[in-house]
């Protein structure tokens, strides 16, 4: 059975746009919380792959997206390499052990942690198992760049001070770390595809930290040989990027993917003007406009103005907020799916 998403992905028509929102599965659901009670924590759930199937299923079974995303989070690839890592409650994540010189990197494990990662590789087995067989499964992973923020600024920042103190400091030592992994990530997704995941998505949430030479050079350098490796071993399954941020840098993006995630900060009409000729572009409604059922109509029929008779995968342009009520997330769904019919 064709997957509407998967065919949105590779540019072929379909009776509707595709849409899915990023953070799908998580807080504004009461079955999510639910679930991570019964887990105990967050990292309990990413690691039990019956809990952490059950919440990536509940967004399409609840708010009818056309994709499911598996159920885990970028930060479980350094964790697994060899970094401590805790979620602070209010705090977000944290690694109390941060990378601070070669000595610590050398500690870290590039084929112990792609191997250490079974448990992801076991919820998309489930996941894959029980999802309708029309419904699409992303897989993901961090950028080699926003990880490698949080393995050395130890959390989130609001100056990037440490990390970037070593780009213009100690390049050689940041591109280790960058290269490390980045080989992690090459088995990770390979071995993601290979558990059923149907396409993979790269997030380099920490892109706008840097200004254009230092994006291309230390970000997406890296994700252009994330993706030249995926593409030449999995050529069917599609890849989107999503490089938040960075809507000055767009004529230089180029590389071996198939969709471009635009974050909310860049107009649909500038990414389509910049890319839409290359790739399929995905977003980019203003995730807070879901406070609103007549921010939610504007904000659809915006991009639907832009995206009309174009190739396109409907999203917003970051994360559902955790306040967000759930009847208004179902019908942002609802409305794309009805509005872009048979454009
Ligand atoms: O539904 C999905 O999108 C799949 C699951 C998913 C999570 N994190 C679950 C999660 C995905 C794709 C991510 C990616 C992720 N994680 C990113 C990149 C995407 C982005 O938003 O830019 C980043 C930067 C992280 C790191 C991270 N994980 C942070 C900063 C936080 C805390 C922020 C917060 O909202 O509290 C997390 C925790 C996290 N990851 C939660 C979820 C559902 C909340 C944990 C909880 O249940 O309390």
């Amino acid at each position: 059975m064709s997957k509407i998403f998967i065919d949105a992905c590779k540019g072929k028509k379909t009776p509707y746009t595709p849409v899915w929102m990023m953070r799908q599965a998580g807080r504004y659901l009461p079955e999510y919380m639910e679930v991570r009670a019964q887990a105990g924590d967050f990292l309990s759930l990413c690691k039990d792959p019956e809990k952490a199937c059950a919440v990536s299923l509940q967004p399409v079974d609840i708010v009818g997206v056309d994709a499911a995303i598996m159920f885990s989070d970028i930060l479980v690839v350094p964790l697994e390499m060899g970094m401590e890592l805790k979620f602070v409650k209010g705090e977000g994540p944290v690694f109390p052990h941060p990378v601070t010189c070669m000595e610590d990197l050398d500690k870290l494990d590039i084929e112990k942690g792609a191997k250490n990662l079974q448990y992801v590789y076991d919820t998309i087995k489930l996941i894959r198992g029980k999802l309708a067989a029309d419904k699409a499964l992303i897989g993901f992973c961090g950028a080699p760049w926003t990880l490698a923020t949080y393995m050395i600024e130890g959390q989130g920042t609001k100056t990037y001070a440490k990390v970037k103190k070593l780009i213009y400091t100690n390049p050689e030592f940041m591109h280790a770390l960058l290269k490390k992994v980045t080989q992690t990530l090459k088995l990770y997704l390979a071995n993601q595809i290979k558990s059923g995941a149907d396409v993979v998505m790269i997030f380099d949430s920490w892109a706008a930290a840097l200004e254009e030479s230092a994006y291309f050079e230390f970000s997406w350098n890296y994700i252009k040989e994330l993706v030249g490796f995926i593409k030449s071993n999995y050529p069917d399954n599609p890849i989107i990027v999503f490089p938040k941020g960075i809507s000055g840098y767009l004529d230089k993006i180029d590389g071996d993917f198939d969709v471009f995630g635009v974050d909310w900060s860049t107009p649909i009409e500038l990414a389509k003007e910049k890319l839409g000729s290359k790739y399929i572009l995905q977003g980019n409604m203003e995730p807070t406009r879901l406070y609103s059922k007549k921010a939610i109509d504007e904000g659809v029929d915006k991009i639907i103005k832009v995206m009309k008779n174009e190739r396109h995968v409907f999203n917003l342009g970051h994360g559902i907020l955790p306040d967000v009520p759930v009847e208004n997330a179902k019908y942002f769904i609802k409305t794309v799916q009805e509005k872009t019919k048979n454009l």
